[in-house]
């Protein structure tokens, strides 16, 4: 009878609590009051996803047993509809399922890959982005997204650079922080969709750039470098956590207690769930780590992850380890109340369905379009130019648009993109034409058709169209193939005839603009030298076309900067801006292997941190990107130089447009600690700021810095601000700036 006025109560729509707490208590009572309820294989149901593809009766059978917590890969709402009445009204307790999927940068609108996001140094934008994304793919049935991925990655042969914001544990945070918001939404309603940060931890650092390779990485760098990100999105309200498929110093991070008991739940208080990656509670038989699938479900539960995403681990052998005592019934409780928690949370409860009608109609508005186009410009970082750039529409009569890239629908989306359509994406071709075709004439001579292809009458076809305009805009890059998970590579380099065909363009003495899209830093010294201006886009998503075509011909300005260090060649990988300090510093004075007629039997060409065969600078340091004008700056100034533990520093510095055309500065705020007791970075991003200067104007621009963010884990892991000297820089890129003294008593 309870049962049966319970289901009336919830087909009627009215706010429904649990059978036994109906409509009193906050979430933990109803947690509580649920969990009351159910039976042990309920409880662990409740801590098993399933990968479904269509409706599947077994799935549903299991649904219906209260076997299943969770679901991932169907958005079909039709389909989600039917499941969720299974679980809802079908079984025995009605709790709901908490449906998920991959929405990485966007849903159906796709935005630029989250490398290229992170490349805007908006934080606005990117939560502007997210929250796009989560309307559309609630509208269709998804309440949770594995994302942000806020891997720090250093190593751009590894495929998963794509997909998270870098290598600077700042900008990571600011961006994960950023998409946490977006995607759950000020105030929890129907367009809420919990974010899952991931992958903890250290997953980035994958030897070699391989993915899933073993990472070795010590607690205090953990605690310096890859957790901070994480702390920042657990404070900001992220409701679930995934663990990472890698081993770290030998212990797989979906078996450590000590990364999600003791330093999640412990220090950081975090109350969500936490699922394992796609069967790494499995894999950690692969890893040596446990002698088979049981074994590795006890490691797993026991280490504090709640959820079993499809190494069927829990569902086939906790209850047989709580028998055994190796679980404790307290232990499955806990992890019951995270999910339960989350799904009270999410009002799950009170709206566990779609409206069938409403999931076409929110996709594509204008609005999630022009959030695309803008976050489109504002990734694109322009690295090069000799004046070129912007097109003036008054000079230009012809343009040749070429290249794999030009007219590439689904390449231009990235990875991850399971749901985005290259019917709606506009391309480069399709966006200059629209735009511009009234203005200048259009020719068309893609000369490869895909990025990896060898074709030489392909390029000469494009050599020849190349003859007939004023200028080349050549459209190059990585299919979106090739970065993205298991997508790592050893020669980051264009691939196919692309630097072939840039030489042959190049030597037709036309202007060659480069439009870049790709997954990752590439290696370009050949492509600088071969063109007359690089505007880097990564991969830019549905709009990316009217983006970068705006940008050509100066109707935007560019403003990204680099979020990664790009490598003058692979042998310099791992090179990133904020290495800790040798004891024997680069100084630029070393001599080259080349530099200087080699002698047999010579001893010594140097000793200092650096290669003899390549520069120790990098071919664009982090933070780096030109704009159509020149911005200067001026030297920066603190407030005082004399600081307690508990002040807050305030600099500033003042910037000036000297050229004619407005333009928008993302202005970095850098500091070292000069002497640690632990070495410390040589540099650290601690804040940045967008700022608009129109031509000819100065603009006084202020920072303030909360001393204690300068603290950090030292010699005895304690998190303090050591006192001492420091230098802070306030500058347009990484490698520039004057600095200026300060000290912390
Ligand atoms: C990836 C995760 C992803 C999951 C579910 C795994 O292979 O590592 O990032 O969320 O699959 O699709």
């Amino acid at each position: 009878m309870i049962k049966y006025l319970y289901r009336l109560l919830l087909m009627a729509g009215v706010v429904f609590i649990s059978v036994t707490s109906v409509f009193a208590g906050n979430e933990e009572d109803r947690v509580e009051a649920l969990l009351q309820q159910m039976t042990l294989q309920e409880k662990i149901g409740q801590l098993n996803q399933l990968s479904v593809g269509g409706f599947d009766q077994n799935a549903a059978g299991m649904m219906r047993a209260g076997m299943v917590g969770s679901i991932l890969n169907e958005c079909n709402p039709k389909v989600l509809n039917r499941y969720q009445k299974v679980a809802v009204e079908e079984s025995r307790l009605g709790i709901p399922l908490i449906i998920s999927r991959d929405v990485i940068h966007g849903f159906k609108t796709i935005f630029p890959i989250p490398l290229g996001l992170a490349a805007t140094f908006d934080p606005e934008l990117v939560e502007k982005g997210a929250r796009v994304a989560a309307v559309e793919a609630t509208a269709n049935g998804i309440r949770w997204t594995f994302s942000p991925m806020l891997d720090i990655a250093r190593d751009p042969r590894w495929g998963r650079i794509a997909e998270g914001s870098g290598e600077d544990t700042y900008l990571d945070a600011v961006m994960g922080v950023a998409m946490v918001k977006g995607y759950q939404g000020e105030a929890i309603d129907q367009t809420s969709m919990a974010a899952c940060v991931k992958h903890f931890v250290a997953y980035g650092a994958a030897e070699g750039g391989r993915d899933y390779n073993s990472t070795g990485i010590t607690e205090r760098t953990l605690r310096n470098v890859y957790l901070p990100p994480f702390e920042a999105c657990v404070k900001a309200g992220a409701m679930t956590l995934m663990t990472s498929f890698n081993d770290n110093d030998g212990i797989p991070s979906t078996g450590n207690g000590f990364l999600v008991n003791d330093v999640l739940r412990g220090e950081w208080g975090f109350d969500g769930f936490v699922v394992s990656d796609w069967a790494s509670i499995y894999e950690m038989v692969n890893h040596g780590f446990a002698e088979d699938n049981k074994r590795a479900g006890e490691l797993a539960i026991n280490a504090g992850v709640d959820m079993d995403m499809m190494s069927y681990a829990y569902i086939s052998h906790l209850e047989e380890l709580i028998g055994e005592g190796k679980v404790s019934m307290e232990t499955v409780d806990n992890a019951v109340r995270n999910v339960l928690r989350i799904k009270f949370r999410l009002g799950l409860f009170e709206n566990p369905y779609i409206d069938e009608q409403r999931a076409e109609e929110v996709l594509y508005s204008p609005e999630a379009l022009e959030a695309a186009r803008v976050s489109a410009v504002e990734s694109a970082v322009l690295l090069t130019n000799d004046g070129v750039l912007p097109l003036d529409k008054s000079k230009v009569t012809t343009v040749l648009v070429t290249g794999p890239m030009a007219n590439a629908p689904h390449d231009q989306l990235g990875t991850w993109t399971f749901d985005g359509e290259p019917a709606h994406t506009v391309t480069p071709l399709k966006a200059i034409r629209d735009l511009y075709g009234k203005d200048v004439k259009v020719i068309y001579e893609p000369g490869l058709t895909f990025t990896r292809e060898f074709n030489e009458d392909g390029i000469a076809k494009a050599v020849k169209a190349a003859r007939k305009a004023d200028v080349v805009l050549a459209f190059m890059g990585e299919e979106a193939i090739m970065s993205g998970e298991a997508h790592c590579l050893t020669d980051i380099t264009l691939k196919g005839d692309q630097r072939k065909m840039i030489e042959a363009l190049h030597a037709t003495g036309r202007p060659v603009v480069l439009n870049i899209m790709a997954g990752r830093p590439l290696v370009l010294d050949f492509e600088i030298e071969h063109s007359d201006a690089i505007i880097y886009s990564f991969h830019p998503g549905t709009m990316g076309g009217p983006a970068v075509a705006q940008l050509i011909f100066g109707d935007e300005t560019p403003s990204g900067k680099t979020p990664i260090t790009f490598p003058k060649n692979v042998g310099q990988i791992p090179i990133y801006y904020n290495h800790n300090m040798t004891g024997r510093p680069y100084n630029g004075t070393e001599t080259m292997l080349y530099d200087i007629p080699l002698r047999a039997g010579q001893t010594s060409l140097g000793n200092t941190s650096y290669w003899l065969d390549s520069t120790f600078e990098p071919e664009f340091p982090f933070g780096y990107g030109l704009t159509y004008t020149t911005i200067e700056y001026s030297e920066p100034s603190v407030e005082k130089t004399e600081y307690g533990v508990n002040d807050v520093l305030r600099a500033s510095v003042e910037i000036t447009n000297a050229g004619d055309r407005e333009a928008e500065e993302v202005l970095q705020f850098y500091v070292r600690d000069m002497v640690g007791s632990v070495t410390r970075p040589v540099k650290e991003l601690k804040g940045f700021k967008r700022v608009k200067v129109a031509p000819g104007e100065t603009v006084k621009v202020e920072f303030e810095l909360p001393v204690q963010d300068l603290s950090f884990y030292g010699i005895d892991m304690k998190k303090k601000v050591e006192p001492g000297k420091f230098r802070l820089w306030i500058a347009g890129d990484s490698a520039s700036g004057k600095p200026v003294e300060f000290e912390v008593e």
